[in-house]
């Protein structure tokens, strides 16, 4: 039979997949949680490059052939693996074997796609499988959304009773000595995502309703295209990623989970911190995420690629235009070859969490939201150093905590990380959680969305 690893990552030759690599060759260790590490990919001579490239001492780390369009392949990788890192992406187009595989092979699923029709039909079609195979998938174990997923339940939960939340604004502001440079993959995925809008429209009409949360209050405005957050000093305009669909997802499930997900195998110990976490979350409005930046100079690049994505998406040719030329169509914010190591080593990320609600609960039908409490998560590179650190985290979480998690199914980050000790490593890790200030609002004026 052959050997089983702790961990298997999938797409390591990627750019993004072997800065994975590197950041899971730290904790490779006969008294770690991670034990045994392989890689996996289509292309062994491009594996072992992977290797050579992310540690210098030339570890021996078997190396694994599977391609998505070989599901036997895929079976063979899974029935190795506790947890299979998925790297492979656009999702859409190469995620659902792989997951197929891994449940059917009962053994655990986590990536970091940032793509809601992927993660949104995945739930639909194997949660049921996944909880009887006793497989966790977890999707989007990334930059995209672990901080605004985490981030949002840290500002929920700083409303100590009776204040409570109505909504939370979260801004991101990226900041860099250089340029920033993001994830090409990542706007392919999001360019296919955008091309193919309508059918998450259509998966979402045909599954069934989600729960909405219960929150006190009227919900926000949907408020202007652009705005100036003078709180945080920063220009605003929304950015259609997938994080608020995962925060969404969040809450629903909260909903009819009120002290979180039961583990399979947790002690009384852990089942009382899961029930005191989950009672101090409480939910509120979370919309898009706001791109932001000092001045509008630095928001020009975002509002360039959303307006050309926007107009081009639709049309083949248009299509065309933007997977091959976008450095053009961002002003260089996105690159086919990537970043630089200087750009990457000089980009850090500031998450600001806006929120607003009452300081008293009872009062919400004769009172103006009166409370703001602001939250950050800030951190490295959002794609190369980030998004490692956490795809690396949630696996060693899955690892060493395994009985405090559902016994399986398809959640997003925040339902099954949330009352673990992922916050904590993420911040020994450089990824910190803050809480900036807590104030009363004095005037309506102060409320800017
Ligand atoms: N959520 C977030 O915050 C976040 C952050 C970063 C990246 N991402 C996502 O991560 C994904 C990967 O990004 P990337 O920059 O690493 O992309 P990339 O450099 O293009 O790497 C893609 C990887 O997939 C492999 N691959 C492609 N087709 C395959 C197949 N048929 N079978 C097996 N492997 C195959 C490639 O193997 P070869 O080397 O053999 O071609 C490569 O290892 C993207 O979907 C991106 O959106 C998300």
């Amino acid at each position: 039979m052959a050997e089983t690893y702790d961990i298997i990552i999938f797409g390591a030759s990627g750019f993004t997949g072997k800065h994975v690599v590197r950041e899971a060759l730290k904790f490779v260790s006969p008294t770690s949680p991670l034990k045994s590490l392989a890689l996996a990919g289509r292309s062994p001579s491009k594996l072992v490059q992977t290797l050579k490239w992310a540690s210098t001492s030339h570890p021996a780390i078997p190396v694994i052939v599977a391609d998505t369009s070989d599901p036997p392949s895929l079976r063979r990788m899974a029935s190795q693996a506790k947890i299979i890192l998925n790297c492979v992406g656009p999702f859409r187009l190469h995620g659902e074997p792989v997951v197929a595989a891994c449940v059917e092979a009962g053994c655990h699923y986590l990536d970091i796609s940032g793509e809601p029709e992927f993660m949104e039909r995945m739930e639909a079609v194997y949660h049921e499988k996944a909880v009887e195979r006793g497989s966790v998938v977890v999707s989007a174990c990334a930059f995209v959304s672990v901080p605004a997923d985490l981030g949002f339940l840290f500002n929920s939960r700083q409303w100590v009773s009776p204040a409570v939340p109505n909504r939370v604004q979260a801004y991101l502001n990226l900041e860099s000595d250089k340029s920033n440079v993001l994830n090409y993959a990542s706007y392919k995925s999001a360019v296919l995502g955008f091309a193919n809008a309508d059918n998450l429209k259509k998966l979402r009409r045909s599954g069934r309703k989600r729960s909405r949360p219960s929150i006190p209050g009227y919900a926000p405005p949907k408020g202007s295209a652009i705005e100036h957050q003078k709180k945080i000093g920063l220009w605003a305009m929304k950015l259609a990623t997938a994080d608020a669909t995962i925060v969404r997802r969040t809450l629903s499930m909260h909903t009819n989970n009120h002290g979180g997900l039961q583990g399979f195998d947790e002690n009384a110990k852990q089942a009382e911190k899961r029930v005191a976490f989950w009672s101090k979350v409480k939910p509120a409005h979370f919309g898009l995420i706001k791109v932001a930046s000092k001045n509008l100079v630095g928001m020009l690049p975002f509002i360039v690629v959303a307006l050309s994505i926007m107009l081009l998406r639709r049309f083949r040719f248009g299509r065309w235009l933007l997977l091959n030329f976008p450095s053009v169509f961002s002003l260089g914010l996105f690159r086919k070859n990537g970043p630089t190591d200087e750009e990457i080593a000089s980009a850090s990320f500031k998450m600001w969490f806006v929120g607003h609600g009452f300081g008293d609960a009872n009062a919400v039908g004769s009172r103006e939201l009166d409370t703001e409490i602001i939250t950050r998560v800030t951190g490295p590179d959002i794609g190369y150093v980030a998004t490692p650190i956490i795809l690396v985290q949630c696996a060693l979480t899955v690892l060493e905590q395994r009985g405090d998690l559902p016994k399986g199914g398809v959640f997003p980050p925040g339902i099954v990380f949330g009352s673990t000790d992922l916050q904590d490593r993420l911040q020994e890790n450089g990824i910190s959680f803050d809480v900036i200030s807590r104030s009363w609002i004095s005037s309506k004026s102060d409320l800017r969305y």
